[in-house]
């Protein structure tokens, strides 16, 4: 019988703890043998602001943006979301890709900004969510304070699966982690013992409500002390989802099927500028990947031998253990290969549910040398069909916006233009928030907008029709002003 997968990815604020727990679990877990590793990457990366340094590395970060490891008869997959400054649509789209979601909170602080952003998308796709509450080595919030921050800003129900006697300096040990180093007896034990107990009797503590997004098990604990790890990865891996079914647009599939399928979420490019060699990550939703086999690219219908594919295997399983749901596989590609293709063994379905989201920081982009106009629109299509940026064209006056969510992602689209498109290119401020894509069943309504509001229009490099939102108070009055108008926030 093949052995399930459960395909997460931790999700959080910066400095909450996200890389040093990912390490303990990957050392807990027996994936790594020295902790450090992965944090000795990180800072290396972010010793350098140059964007030549960090391509030079880039071979590190495509090899840690799938992590596959094994607990508890449980294969892992925890796939990477770029956070700090490398915080892209590629940070949302990787929530496309998995099954469950790791929210860490720092204890100090409780739910930050990011954290909230993110665990809103997990909301919007149901992907449920366990909840690490991180640094309780230190001083910081109570813990039933704690439970209230997450409900509050989070509207879910919290349901502790553990609970830390005391805190900072005056921490114990845990209430429910396999060996508590505190006597029942001892007054600081009884006292988090009612508080937890407290906290468990207003919450209906079932593992069909975290399935079904309505509540969030927290797990107290400490990254950089190993303090709760066990219990976190316990829990994932014997409650979090496995692989079961994804929607395509003329049917669900189910995990079980034979037939291979998956859909693309994340593209790496440019490991090589000379060769302009991409790594499309596909997430493999039904069969099982065998060497060599022959799938079809569903938008082109091209036929394609998955030989120069690679597998983000943990060291432990053998050869003949191949790829299956839940998966991720990398397929070297010279372009050609869009965020949200389907590949199919069998009939050609579509996937849905793998959309832009809308950017949230926009330049006008201007180049220096007139001549280089078609290149720099070559290249600004190829880095939109990446999912590198979004762009926009208003319908009202010439010039070219740039969407994005990270500011990184200006820099790597100056240097990619330059090195790959030979294009000098400028950014200007532009006083656009946010976007919304267009839609609407009366006709009407979309010629009125057009009509009254060209200045705020403009298409996007699918030739979809977008408002570009100068801020939140116009958004609404325009949701007033044109109620037949669907105003989405995601494009598919
Ligand atoms: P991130 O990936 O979410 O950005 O966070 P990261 O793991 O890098 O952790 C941010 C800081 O918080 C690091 O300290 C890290 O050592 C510390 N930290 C993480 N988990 C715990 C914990 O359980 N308890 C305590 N007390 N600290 C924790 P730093 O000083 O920024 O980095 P470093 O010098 O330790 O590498």
């Amino acid at each position: 019988m093949s052995i399930k997968r459960k395909t997460f990815a931790i999700i959080s604020h910066p400095d909450a703890g996200k890389t040093t727990l990912t390490e303990q679990l990957l050392f807990e877990s027996g994936a790594i043998n020295i902790a450090g590793s992965i944090k000795a990457k990180k800072t290396q990366r972010h010793a350098t602001s140059d964007w030549m340094e960090m391509e030079k590395q880039r071979g590190i970060s495509v090899t840690t943006s799938v992590m596959q490891f094994t607990f508890q008869n449980s294969i892992l997959n925890l796939l990477d979301t770029p956070g700090h400054a490398d915080f892209s649509e590629d940070t949302y789209r990787t929530l496309t890709a998995v099954d469950s979601a790791i929210m860490v909170i720092d204890a100090a602080k409780g739910v930050e900004p990011r954290t909230k952003k993110l665990f809103e998308i997990c909301c919007q796709r149901k992907i449920p969510v366990v909840t690490f509450i991180n640094k309780i080595d230190r001083n910081g919030l109570e813990p039933l304070d704690l439970l209230d921050n997450i409900e509050k800003n989070l509207n879910i129900s919290a349901i502790p699966k553990n609970w830390p006697i005391g805190t900072g300096r005056l921490f114990l040990g845990l209430i429910g982690e396999h060996e508590c180093p505190c006597s029942p007896d001892q007054a600081q034990y009884q006292l988090a013992n009612s508080d937890f107990e407290l906290a468990k009797s207003l919450s209906n503590a079932i593992d069909q409500e975290y399935l079904d997004g309505a509540s969030t098990p927290v797990f107290f604990g400490s990254a950089l002390k190993k303090i709760g790890i066990t219990d976190l990865l316990t829990y994932l891996s014997q409650t979090a989802p496995s692989p079961s079914v994804a929607s395509t647009k003329t049917r669900t599939v189910s995990a079980d099927e034979e037939k291979l399928t998956g859909f693309i979420f994340k593209i790496q490019a440019n490991m090589n500028p000379k060769h302009r060699d991409r790594l499309a990550f596909m997430r493999i939703c039904s069969g099982t990947f065998r060497k060599g086999m022959q799938v079809t690219q569903v938008r082109t219908g091209k036929k394609t031998n998955l030989n120069q594919a690679v597998l983000f295997l943990s060291s432990e399983r053998s050869l003949t253990d191949s790829a299956q749901s839940g998966d991720i596989l990398g397929i070297y590609n010279h372009g050609g290969i869009q965020i949200g293709d389907t590949f199919t063994e069998g009939e050609p379905l579509e996937f849905i549910g793998i959309p832009s989201f809308a950017p949230e920081i926009f330049r006008i982009i201007t180049i220096k040398n007139p001549l280089k106009q078609k290149n720099l629109q070559k290249g600004l299509t190829e880095l939109a069909e990446e999912g590198a940026i979004q762009v926009f064209r208003p319908l009202a006056y010439q010039s070219t916006l740039i969407g994005a969510v990270g500011h990184l992602q200006f820099d790597v689209v100056a240097h990619r233009l330059l090195y790959e498109y030979q294009v000098d290119c400028q950014f200007q401020q532009a006083s656009s928030q946010s976007v919304r894509w267009l839609d609407s069943e009366c006709d009407n309504a979309l010629e009125a907008i057009q009509s009254q509001y060209p200045t705020h229009l403009a298409r996007d490099s699918f030739g979809r029709l977008v408002y570009l939102v100068p801020n939140m108070a116009h958004l609404r009055l325009m949701q007033e002003k044109f109620p037949d108008l669907y105003f989405h926030q995601t494009r598919e």
